[in-house]
Order: structure tokens, then sequence, then C-alpha cells
């Protein structure tokens, strides 16, 4: 006789119910239970195929399909009691379906396993988080066009080593952004199309010697094709190190912005207003206002790599085919993907609030002799001095404006043909940051031409 309180599932061949501590290592019930209803359609669709291939018959196929719809519905309205005896959301929801509709559940599980179930449940979950991926980064990806459209001609400095390096516009820095999500966009598309192979039907890790039909569950859902190797496919979490490797570069483009906003914030540039709704107040210091989302969407890179870190970990070294050690995955791509889908939010929310302060970065922008290089180009191109004595002169000019504490422009004639006597007034031509920017018409500069031309070619992707 097998004993009461070993396993219903699989107590055959057991005497004895767990250990609590093995209970507690063992359950996955507490987390996977967010796959609820992946693995219910899941399910549905390997019922509808087994009565499809005659492997059961029509009527327990339709019973099986009233239970399982039941056992969603209580699941969605909260009724569900969820138990840790049972392991996890698998075995719940089949333990369930049993006392709903009786022995019929006991065929649902005919060719396949829990190994080929979860595989395909979890799939189906991290393709849903790569759609929503895709609608926040498009999303991001609208709001910083818009910014840039708004601002293709405001001049800013541009930094190299966060030295102000040479003037650039708003629009063009907008726009590097949109090129950084953009190819986290094409990552996001690139690694769910690859992703998209059902591991149903693989079963245990063999395959299966009922005559099923693994085409007709791949496309009941969505998938492109059946997985074509079946210790593969149940061993397989690339789609999940791929998403979380896709986050963690999003994650890390996410904070360098958020590391931007937090200094472009700060009362010593003032390049950006950041909106009330998204800056908090201190409890003790009244004149503060402090850039917080920016702040925690700076950090999330951290536990979003941390989890990717993790499940590289966790399948490095595993023999096919699956292990228990995999079971370790759900967690860290649910924490990734509710972080990384925050931080989209709350990163678009702010860049639609925020507004660029056009004096102080224009200020900002002719400080620092940022037009030096433009200073150097004009000798080479009137002059026709070469480069490198054009830059030893520039050096000489701006050691020469240092020592006065004026900029380039604000040395005379006189002062710059004293460095250099081919100096003509010519030279004041090129040495705004309105003419410095203008010029830098080469394809991908920061002209404001060139930005809107890159806004309107990223318009028309957006309208798809
Ligand atoms: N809860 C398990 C997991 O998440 C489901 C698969 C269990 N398979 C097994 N053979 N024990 O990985």
């Amino acid at each position: 006789m097998t004993d009461q309180s070993s396993n219903q599932m699989w107590g055959g061949r057991f005497a004895a119910g767990p250990d609590a501590i093995m209970e507690a290592i063992n359950a996955s019930i507490g987390f996977d239970k967010r796959m609820a209803a992946q693995d219910i359609a899941g399910s549905r669709a390997h019922a509808a195929m087994l009565a499809a291939t005659g492997v059961i018959t029509d009527n327990d196929a339709e019973a099986i399909r009233e239970g399982l719809l039941t056992v969603l519905s209580e699941i969605e309205s909260g009724s569900f009691q969820f138990s840790t005896a049972l392991e996890d959301i698998h075995m719940n929801v089949e333990a369930r379906l049993k006392e709903v509709i009786g022995e019929p559940a006991g065929r649902l599980h005919t060719g396949r396993s829990r190994n080929d179930q979860v595989a395909t449940d979890f799939k189906l979950w991290v393709r849903d988080q790569f759609d929503a991926a895709e609608k926040g980064l498009l999303a991001l990806i609208k709001a910083l066009v818009d910014q840039a459209e708004a601002g293709a001609d405001w001049v800013m400095p541009g930094f190299t080593h966060l030295q102000t390096a040479q003037p650039v516009t708003w629009g063009h820095h907008m726009m590097a952004y949109v090129e950084m999500f953009g190819r986290d966009l094409s990552r996001v598309r690139d690694a769910r199309a690859r992703m998209n192979e059902s591991p149903l039907g693989a079963a245990a890790l063999a395959g299966t010697s009922f005559p099923i039909d693994r085409d007709m569950t791949a496309s009941a859902l969505g998938f492109d094709r059946p997985a074509a190797n079946s210790l593969d496919a149940v061993s397989d979490r690339d789609f999940a190190l791929e998403f979380l490797s896709t986050a963690s570069i999003c994650a890390v483009h996410l904070s360098r912005f958020a590391e931007e906003l937090v200094i472009w914030s700060s009362a010593q540039f003032r390049f950006v207003t950041l909106s009330d709704r998204f800056s908090t107040g201190s409890s003790i210091m009244p004149q503060k206002k402090n850039p917080d989302a920016a702040e925690l969407i700076r950090a999330k890179v951290g536990r979003i790599f941390g989890a990717n870190t993790a499940l590289m970990m966790v399948m490095k070294g595993l023999p096919l085919a699956y292990s228990k050690d995999m079971q370790e995955d759900k967690e860290q791509v649910f924490d990734a993907a509710d972080n990384w889908m925050l931080a989209l939010a709350a990163m678009e929310g702010m860049v639609k609030d925020m507004t660029g302060n056009r004096e102080s970065l224009a200020a900002a922008a002719g400080s620092g002799f940022s037009t030096a290089t433009d200073l150097a180009d004009w000798m080479v191109r009137v002059l026709k001095v070469p480069f490198r004595d054009a830059h030893h002169v520039t050096g000489a000019l701006v050691a020469m404006a240092e020592g006065r504490g004026c900029d380039l422009p604000d040395l005379s004639l006189e002062d710059m043909q004293g460095v250099h006597d081919g100096i003509t007034e010519d030279i004041f031509t090129v040495l705004g940051v309105e003419n410095s920017v203008n010029s830098r018409m080469s394809y991908g500069g920061t002209a404001p031409a060139q930005v809107r031309a890159q806004v309107k070619r990223w318009k028309e992707i957006l309208a798809g």
C-alpha cells in the first residue's frame, strides 16, 4: 500500500511523503503560478491535439477543455487554492482539474511530461515579455524623437571625458539614444523570432510513442514550428538567456541616459528640468527636487544584469536533458522582466515630461573653448596649414584666452595674429557655436539639418 501522504501524481513508487525541507526546496508554486495562463493554454492545445490524433476521445477532450476553463477562471478570480505539496503550477492545475472533471483529467498528461510542459509555458511567458519590451522601447524611442525634433537646433556642449569637447545639438544627443534603443529593439525582435519554436511534444526528453502532431500544438500556441530535437527542446533556456542579456544591454543604455539626466538636472548644470511627476522632494531640505526615478533606473541594471549572470551560472555545465537546476530560471527572469518594463516606462515618462533649458544649454555650449577645433579646421581649410600645426597654434590661443579669463571669440584679431600672422577677420565666422554645429554636415553629424534627416527616418520607421 502506498502511504497516503505520498504524492498523488507520482506516489506509486513512494512509501512516504517528503520531508518539510525537501518540500520547501523543491516547490516552485510560490513563483511559477505566474505562468498559470500559459500552462492552461498549453494544456488546451495539447488536449485538442490528442483528440485530433485519436489518442483520447473527443468527449474526454471536451471535458478537459471545459475543466481547464473553470480552473483558469478560479485562478483569475483568486479563489484557487494553491498547494505547496503539489510543487508547481503544472501539478496544481492538473490536480484541480481532476477534482473538477474526474477521470478524463488523468488522460491529459498522455504523450507529454512536465519537462516539455514547463519549457513551453516559460517560453510563452518570455515571448509575451519580449512583446511588452518591444512596445516599451517603441514608446521610449518616440518620446526621444519628439524631443529631438523640438530641439533639433538647440546648441549644447558635447563632451568627451565629461570635459567640454565640441558644441553639439540637443536633437543630436537625443537621437544618439534613439540609435541605442533602436539596437535594443532589433535585439528584442531577433531573439523573439529565434525563440519561437515549440518544445511541446518533446515529452520527458526522447519524444513519445503516441502518434502526436507537434505542428498542430505549435501553431495553436503561435509558434512558428516545433523544436527539432527533443533533448534540446526540454533543456534549452537560450530564450531566457537572450531575454536577460538583451534586457541587460538595454538596462546599460537606460543607466547611461539616467546618469546624464541626474547630472543635467543638477543646479550646477541646469540643462534640463524634470517634471514634478517624475521627481521627489526631501523631507528635510525644502529646496530640493530629486531625480529619484532617474537614479532608480540607473540602479536597475544591477539586478537585471545580476539575473543574467545568475542564469548563465545555473545553465553552465548542465548535462542534457532536463535537470531540476533549471527551475531556478523563473525568478530571475520574472524579476528582470518586471524591472525592465518598469524602467522603460519610467524613462519614457521622464523623457516626455522633461524640459530642455535652451538658454543654459546655449550658455554652456559656448564655454570651455568648445570651438577650438573649428578654429584649427579653419586654418587647415583657408590657410592650408597642416592640421598638426593648426592644432598647436590653436592650443596657444586657448592658453592665451584662459590666461585672460575670456573665451576664444573674445580675443582680438591682433591677439590672434600675434600667434599666427595668417589669421584674418574671417576666423570669427567659425567661432560661434551656431556656426560650429551648422558646419558639421557630414552624414550622422550634429548639424540641425542632419538631425532633422534622422528624425524623419525614425518617424518613418515608427510609422511602420
Ligand atoms: N517546476 C519544474 C520547473 O520549473 C517543472 C518541471 C519539473 N520536471 C521534473 N521532471 N521534475 O522546472
